[in-house]
């Protein structure tokens, strides 16, 4: 990703999607956060520009606007996105239904635009590493804090759920 991308994120009030808001933000990005209405605020505060309610407004009929789509909640396909990513654009999901694997496998040779899976739990752990390093540093800072719903107090721990 570059600064000043535009990147799309659907499910961006999700544990994921949440995250992916607040990272692509620190690295220049122009986000559009996809969620339903009553997680519209939520996901501005976290930093997109823009916010989209899934419910109203449907981001597939975008045409040749985004550098990134990343799908952090798997309920769109390549297929369905692939008009609204521009002409090097990239698609990203975390659920590898088997219409993106076979995009994975044989757009990339066809197509510049291309359509990638995530899996965190792939990576090799001298990779992934640098990256939770990287990801502490922004913690520490309170640039990543984690959307959460409810607190609950056990003792002397509390425990911060996500909703
Ligand atoms: N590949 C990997 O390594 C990996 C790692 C972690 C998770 N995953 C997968 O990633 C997915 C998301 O995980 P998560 O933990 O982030 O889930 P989550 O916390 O439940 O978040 C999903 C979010 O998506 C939103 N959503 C629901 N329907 C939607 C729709 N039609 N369009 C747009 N947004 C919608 C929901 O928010 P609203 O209420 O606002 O709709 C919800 O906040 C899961 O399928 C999980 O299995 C994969």
């Amino acid at each position: 990703m570059k600064e000043g991308d535009s990147v799309l994120i659907n499910g961006a009030s999700g544990a994921v999607g949440s995250m992916a808001v607040m990272i692509t933000k620190h690295f220049g990005a122009i986000v559009t956060g996809v969620c339903s209405t009553s997680n519209i605020s939520n996901v501005a505060n976290l930093g997109a520009n823009r916010v989209i309610d899934y419910k109203e407004e449907d981001f597939t009929k975008e045409i040749n606007k985004y550098d990134i789509i990343f799908d952090a909640v798997g309920k769109s396909s390549y297929k369905s996105v692939k008009e609204s990513l521009n002409e090097t654009g990239i698609y990203l999901t975390t659920v590898p239904i088997l219409g993106v694997m076979i995009q994975v496998l044989t757009k990339k040779k066809l197509n510049k635009r291309r359509a990638s899976f995530i899996a965190a739990g792939l990576r090799e752990p001298n990779v992934k590493i640098e990256d939770l390093i990287y990801l502490e540093k922004l913690v520490i800072s309170v640039e990543l804090k984690p959307l959460y719903g409810k607190s609950h107090n056990l003792g002397n721990v509390t425990i911060r759920v996500f909703e």
